[in-house]
């Protein structure tokens, strides 16, 4: 069963109440929410107090997507919010296994999320620590980007090795997840989708109109 991840940042502020509620409704799998720190990726977006928000009002487990330098340092005030995923990004910081721990230690689920440049051999070590792995297709920062087709080949890669090694953790496929390319990254091998803007959020169809629709394509 492919899990569903509404990109938060894509969604519309001012009906964010309507929206929790529909996605509830759909019983969608994880909140994706987008941290960025104008540092490590040149977007600012969402931050604790907003988390804080949604796990307050939404039961939906919280996809905390850390784009941010100096993560360690927030680690605790994100792990707070129920008990959610958390990926840090091994390209912006030095420690990573050290951040994986500590995300442990405060509550949350660790996952590591990897720029569309950075090769799997980067976190060969790191897969046996965690719990999901969120492959970039697009650059970090921005939502509305086109594919990097080369990135298709990396999750079949990591869907490979992690059946090859008896892995257990999601493969989750994060930026421009449309309705063009939903069908060849489930079939590479995607356990979570980020939704945004090029097809839950396409502004076309009603949400739980699009939610049907991907969840027929996906047989979920
Ligand atoms: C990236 C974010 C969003 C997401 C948006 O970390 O999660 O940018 O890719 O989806 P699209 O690419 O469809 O607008
Ligand atoms: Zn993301």
């Amino acid at each position: 069963m492919v899990k569903l991840a509404p990109s938060i940042m894509c969604s519309d502020f001012i009906q964010l109440k309507e929206q929790l509620d529909i996605f509830e409704k759909e019983n969608i799998d994880y909140l994706h929410i987008d941290v960025m720190d104008g540092h490590y990726v040149p977007n600012f977006t969402l931050g604790p107090d907003f988390c804080k928000a949604l796990s307050l009002y939404s039961p939906i487990p919280l996809d905390i997507h850390l784009m941010i330098e100096n993560a360690d340092n927030h680690i605790p005030a994100f792990s707070s919010f129920g008990k959610p995923l958390i990926s840090i990004h091994p390209e912006a910081g030095y420690h990573p296994l050290r951040s994986i721990d500590f995300i442990r230690k405060n509550g949350g689920i660790p996952g590591i999320a990897i720029d569309p440049a950075t090769p799997l051999e980067v976190i060969k070590y790191i897969l046996p620590d965690i719990e999901m792995v969120c492959v970039m297709t697009v650059n970090p920062g921005y939502s509305g980007q086109k594919l990097l087709p080369q990135t298709m080949n990396k999750i079949r890669e990591l869907r490979d090795l992690a059946d090859g090694q008896g892995y257990t953790f999601d493969i989750e496929v994060d930026g421009n997840v449309s309705w063009e390319h939903i069908p060849a990254m489930v079939e590479a091998g995607a356990d979570i989708l980020v939704l945004g803007t090029s097809s839950l959020f396409d502004g076309k169809n009603g949400l739980s109109e699009n939610i049907k629709k991907i969840r027929e394509m996906t047989g979920s």
